[in-house]
Formats: structure tokens, C-alpha cells, sequence
């Protein structure tokens, strides 16, 4: 069977986990955090930094951060992962669904202000795939309506859009470092906040209400409870493992866009002959192939597609059944407008396997079992 994932290991995890051990510093902000922290700061250029237990967490600290509360309102996709919406109801806050583009199947930003009322305080976009949503229509709308703007960025670690790096462009960015992610820790993820001035109160919530982080510091002499807080920091081992896939980031990016090129390129006469269709990246996205999927005719034709590749040994899966349709997202949230995309486009996407160190002979296997179920 050819696995759907397999989670990234680049060779020092398992050092760099022992130098954690004999550091004898394993708890939150040791050494490797430090260094993770350092290295998204200078090579995305974002004002901070901060390593979480996971990118859900980082969602919650967004939105907390965001002083989302009861009677507020949420513009976001219903085409995502149920962490983007339980974060936001965590605050009290409602959903506000809007339709999705069926082109990068992010949200579509024409549809956004429509949404607006005056209970609305924030826009949850989520680049789905590691492709950007149109950032600066978005940025536009939110200015003019006094909005914040949280950034799911947890597949896009490392994308970038007009060249900024994905998650730096809101006013929060939340990134995953799960298994199932470009770069993993197992469970994790990481806050960039790009204003200085939620920096103090981000340290705080992150450190069970505490300001431990000024006093590690040497800021203030002792430390004491300040505000409600949680915690929210990881261990320094979990920070080794992701450190060894940093220093190694573009070498996993690189390695991602070869298979993701080779797949595109074996089904481009697909997608002529109109068997299929493939995914596109817009003008001003650099992506992070962080998935691959193709788009077949509706429901039907996948389900059958999904069974024939597993019976060929093949893992692929399909993807978000739409929130506003599950239970969860019937109770805390509405969709406003028309549902012209989401649901139909979510019938038709699946998955191929795609990770880090995915070998020729595999994906070669993959596209002839592709190409075959179309009769190529
Ligand atoms: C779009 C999106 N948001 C949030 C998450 C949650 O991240 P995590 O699993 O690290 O909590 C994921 C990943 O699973 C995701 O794909």
C-alpha cells in the first residue's frame, strides 16, 4: 500500500532531541525554541514568533488575542478543518460562513463584504493547500470595515503571496506543524503576531497567565499571575525535531514541488481532454505543494475513483465535508449567502499521496493508476 502520508524525518531530529535531554532543559522555551523562534523571525521576516502545542492552539490564541467575544461575528469558509471554527466559538463568537472560489477553493473574497454587519469584528482566512487567498482584497476590506484578520496558515508554512510569507500579511498567522504537515513536531504549531503590541499579552496567555517570560528575561524580579492565561508552549523536545526540519527547509519545500510538478505534468492532457481538473495557483502565489488533489466529475464518479485506487494499493482521500453542514456547525453558525461552490466542489476533490521523500517509482505507480481508472 502506498501510504497517503508519511510524517517528514530529515536526518538530526533524533540528535538534536538528545542535545534537548543533555541541555536538561525539556519543558516550554529552552534552547530549540529559541531557535525555531529565531529562524521563522529572519527568514519570514515576521515581528514574532511564538511555538505552540498545535496549530489549533495558535488559532486560539489568535482569536483571544483578537478580544473576539459573545455576539460578535466571524467571517470564514466552510470549506476547512473544524480547528478554524472551534476556535473561534471558543470566544463565544458566531460563524459567518461565505462561499469558497472553486479555482484554489479558498474563500472568495467578492463574497466577503456581503457578510459584513455591524456585529462583525474579524475574517478567519485559511490558504487552503499552501495557495494564498487574495490577500490584499481581503487586507482592503478589513481596513475599511475595522476588522482583524487571522491568517490559518496551517498548511502554508512557507508559501508566499507577492512575496510575503503566508501568515505575516493578517494581523495573526497560525501555522501546524502535526504530522500530517510540511514540517512536523508531532503535535504543534506556531502564532506569528505582526504588531508589536499584542507581544506582551501573547506571553502572557501562552504562560498560564503568567509574565514568566519577563522574568527569564531579567525584566521583573519575580513573577506572578496577570491575566487569564493557559499553556500553551511545547516542550523543547518536540522544538529539536521541528529545528532539524528547518535547517533543512528548502531542501523538504524542493523536494515537495518535484513530485507535485511530476503529478501535474501527467495529468495536464486529462485536464484538456476534460476528464478532470487540476489545481490552480494564481500569478501572485508561490505554493508550498503542500497537497495534492484533482477534481473529478461529482460524488459519484469519486467514490468510485477512492475505491479503485485503494483496491490498487493506493491511499488517496477526500476532503472537509463543508462545516455549516455538520452538526457542530449547524448549531454555532449560519451561512450567509449562496452556497454555490462548497459543497459541490468538496464532493469532487481527492487527495494523492504527497510527503517529503516520496519516491519516483511510487508516484510513477500513482499516475499510471490514475491514468488508468480515466482509460488513458
Ligand atoms: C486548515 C487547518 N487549520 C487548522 C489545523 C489544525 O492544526 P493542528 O492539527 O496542528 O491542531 C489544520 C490541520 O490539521 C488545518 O489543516
Amino acid at each position: 500500500m502506498i501510504d497517503f502520508n508519511i510524517a517528514p524525518y530529515s536526518g538530526n531530529e533524533i540528535e538534536y532531541m538528545m542535545q534537548a535531554v543533555t541541555n536538561k532543559k525539556i519543558c516550554g522555551d529552552g534552547p530549540f525554541t529559541k531557535k525555531c523562534h529565531q529562524w521563522f523571525e529572519e527568514r519570514f521576516g515576521a515581528q514574532k514568533v511564538l511555538l505552540t502545542t498545535s496549530g489549533t492552539t495558535a488559532l486560539e490564541m489568535a482569536t483571544i488575542l483578537c478580544g473576539l467575544k459573545e455576539g460578535d461575528e466571524v467571517i470564514l469558509p466552510s470549506y476547512t478543518f473544524s480547528s478554524t471554527a472551534t476556535s473561534i466559538v471558543l470566544t463565544g463568537a458566531k460563524l459567518v460562513f461565505v462561499d469558497i472560489r472553486p479555482d484554489t477553493m479558498n474563500i472568495d473574497e467578492t463574497k466577503i463584504e456581503a457578510a459584513i454587519t455591524d456585529k462583525t469584528r474579524a475574517i478567519m482566512v485559511v490558504h487552503y493547500a499552501g495557495v494564498a487567498c487574495e490577500m490584499d482584497t481581503i487586507m482592503d476590506i478589513a481596513r475599511r470595515h475595522n476588522l482583524k484578520v487571522i491568517e490559518d496558515a496551517a498548511q502554508g508554512v512557507m508559501s508566499t503571496y507577492k512575496g510575503r510569507y503566508l501568515g505575516t500579511i493578517g494581523d495573526f498567522g497560525c501555522y501546524s506543524f502535526h504530522e500530517t504537515k510540511n514540517y512536523s513536531m508531532g503535535e504543534g504549531g506556531a502564532l506569528v503576531i505582526n504588531h508589536p503590541e499584542y507581544n506582551e499579552r501573547a506571553e502572557i496567555l501562552r504562560e498560564k497567565g503568567t509574565n514568566r517570560a519577563k522574568f527569564f528575561r531579567g525584566q521583573v524580579d519575580k513573577y506572578t499571575w496577570v491575566d487569564y492565561g493557559s499553556s500553551y508552549l511545547p516542550s523543547d523536545l518536540n522544538a529539536a525535531y521541528l529545528y532539524a526540519q528547518l535547517e533543512k527547509a528548502d531542501e523538504i519545500n524542493e523536494n515537495r514541488l518535484k513530485s507535485w510538478n511530476h503529478y501535474n505534468e501527467a495529468f495536464k492532457n486529462l485536464q484538456e481532454a476534460g476528464k478532470l481538473e487540476l489545481p490552480t495557483i494564481p500569478e501572485e502565489c508561490v505554493h508550498n505543494a503542500h497537497m495534492y488533489y484533482i477534481k473529478l466529475k461529482d460524488l459519484k464518479q469519486r467514490t468510485e475513483f477512492l475505491s479503485y485506487m485503494r483496491e490498487n494499493g493506493v491511499y488517496t482521500v477526500f476532503h472537509y465535508i463543508p462545516l455549516h453542514s455538520s452538526t457542530a456547525g449547524m448549531r454555532f453558525g449560519t451561512f450567509r449567502g449562496e452556497d454555490k461552490y462548497t459543497t459541490l466542489e468538496s464532493e469532487r476533490l481527492a487527495r494523492l499521496p504527497m510527503y517529503y521523500g516520496l519516491s519516483e517509482k511510487d508516484l510513477k505507480y500513482v499516475i499510471k493508476k490514475v491514468l488508468e481508472f480515466f482509460d488513458e
